[in-house]
């Protein structure tokens, strides 16, 4: 049933969702599908919101080109690095995301990521089909959680979640983020270590983990300088954005042994083009920024980006927005 005043609000998405997601923004808007936002011609009415389901830029021109309609960019992710914030704000256009809802999903990745990187799952998939196998293998050695330190870097929501699950693993926690954490959560945490510098996290994790946002001052952290401080055979695991390391600096330290994996639910562009340097990276397992792609998460993720839809329309405070 469609919600009544909202029932003729024409809404442009850059990607389909699942038909059983799609269903409910059918049911309540009338969306139009257009990958890169590009104002689709004919449209029956002017179009007052964009949903952002596949991380496609949404620039000041791009808000433009819909002729000053837009009322409110509801993205489907926390993450909003590929939306202009500062254009919105001039317009007035609204912006909500969807945090919190997809916070343990993400955080099992990084955990999938970290383990299967850890314990050589991928190899070790391999190896078990190939038929020069005839006896167990009692050289294969592979890297143990328990009684590792694990660095995370971004202490936030994520980066909580992914250390309470590392500690349910028997690993140290320490963390860099430019304030320390408050006591009662570092001690929630085993008394987790703060390093005050990203080149103290990297001199004493065993696995770090990127569980940060991407902004202008995190972008391009991780680069050759700082994976030269990292322990021998360190991990790198990445569930925040590609663009916080450099790929090709990345790529070389696998290649030249001084990394001793990285695993990356995140790359940039996405997904990478054919040929590029991570693609033939030994060591490195790569998942197509899946991290909160179950079906109960997205379901949760849908159902916050609509209602920061209908909040904004109705002048309503959004349930969640990162500037309001
Ligand atoms: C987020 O929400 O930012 C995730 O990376 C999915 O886009």
């Amino acid at each position: 049933m469609a919600a009544s005043g909202t029932s003729r609000v024409l809404v442009v998405q850059d990607a389909a969702f699942p038909a059983e997601l799609q269903a409910a923004v059918d049911a309540r808007f009338r969306p139009v599908i257009s990958p890169g936002f590009a104002p689709p011609p004919g449209l029956p009415e002017p179009a007052q919101v964009l949903l952002s389901a596949s991380h496609d830029a949404v620039t000041g021109d791009v808000l433009d080109a819909f002729g000053g309609t837009i009322k409110v960019v509801s993205n489907f992710g926390v993450g909003y690095d590929h939306i202009d914030e500062a254009a919105c704000t001039e317009r007035g256009v609204l912006l909500g995301n969807t945090p919190n809802v997809l916070t343990a999903a993400t955080a099992e990745m990084a955990l999938a990521l970290l383990l299967a990187h850890a314990r050589r799952v991928v190899e070790g998939d391999a190896r078990s089909r190939d038929p020069s196998l005839t006896r167990i293998d009692t050289s294969w050695m592979s890297k143990q959680v328990a009684g590792s330190t694990v660095g995370i870097v971004g202490l936030g929501r994520i980066g909580h979640a992914v250390a309470t699950r590392c500690l349910a693993f028997g690993a140290s926690i320490a963390y860099h983020q430019r304030h320390r954490a408050p006591p009662d959560q570092e001690a929630s945490l085993g008394d987790a270590a703060w390093c005050e510098t990203l080149h103290a996290l990297l001199a004493s994790s065993d696995f770090v983990v990127l569980c940060c946002s991407c902004t202008a001052e995190t972008r391009g952290l991780i680069s050759s300088a700082q994976l030269s401080c990292m322990r021998p055979g360190a991990v790198l695991v990445n569930v925040g954005r590609g663009a916080l390391v450099d790929q090709e600096a990345v790529a070389l330290a696998l290649e030249r042994g001084a990394l001793g994996g990285y695993a990356t639910d995140v790359t940039d562009p996405e997904p990478l083009p054919e040929g590029h340097a991570l693609l033939r990276a030994p060591r490195c397992i790569i998942t197509p920024h899946t991290g909160s792609a179950t079906v109960r998460t997205r379901k949760a993720m849908l159902d916050l980006a609509l209602a920061n839809i209908a909040a904004a329309l109705a002048s309503s405070t959004m349930p969640a927005s990162p500037n309001q």
